[in-house]
């Protein structure tokens, strides 16, 4: 069974990020501020409220300019959070990062964070990791 994903963040990495889940089969729901961004988009379902993102998905990633747009998007629905996994591959300062964990267990969420290496068209190909 797979993993239901959801992507806050459609600038060029989450919407590489989105196709790169659903060609491997994950259903996948995104939500971006400005909606249009999906709209290049096949195979996900766009949520029409934050609420609705976060309850399509398991998994919650995270990609977006910094952290400070995640306190902003899931401030308001810390509620919805609990036992949540919240992956945020947002860059960000190591200090930013540490807050944020804490900030998401306060909240009964898990929390993963990683810096993406590799430009948006890499995500998902050979060429994305190094051996
Ligand atoms: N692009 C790359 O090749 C690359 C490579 C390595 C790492 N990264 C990192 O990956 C992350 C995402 O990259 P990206 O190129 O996709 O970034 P981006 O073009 O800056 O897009 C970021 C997303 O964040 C959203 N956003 C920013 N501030 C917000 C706020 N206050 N409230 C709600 N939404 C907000 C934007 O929404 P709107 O569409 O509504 O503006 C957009 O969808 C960044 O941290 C970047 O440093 C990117």
């Amino acid at each position: 069974m797979s993993d239901t994903i959801t992507i806050i963040g459609l600038g060029p990495m989450g919407q590489a990020m989105a196709r790169a889940f659903v060609d491997a089969g994950h259903p996948v729901t995104v939500w971006n501020r400005t909606r249009s961004r999906a709209d290049g988009l096949t195979g996900v379902t766009v949520a029409d409220s934050v609420e609705g993102a976060l309850a399509a998905g398991d998994i919650i990633v995270l990609s977006l300019t910094h952290y400070d747009a995640m306190y902003d998007i899931l401030g308001p629905y810390r509620s919805r959070l609990m036992g949540k996994t919240l992956v945020n591959l947002s860059s960000d300062t190591p200090d930013r990062t540490r807050e944020a964990a804490e900030w998401a267990r306060a909240q009964g969420a898990s929390f993963v964070t990683g810096g993406v290496m590799v430009p948006a068209p890499m995500i998902g190909t050979d060429s994305a990791y190094v051996y």
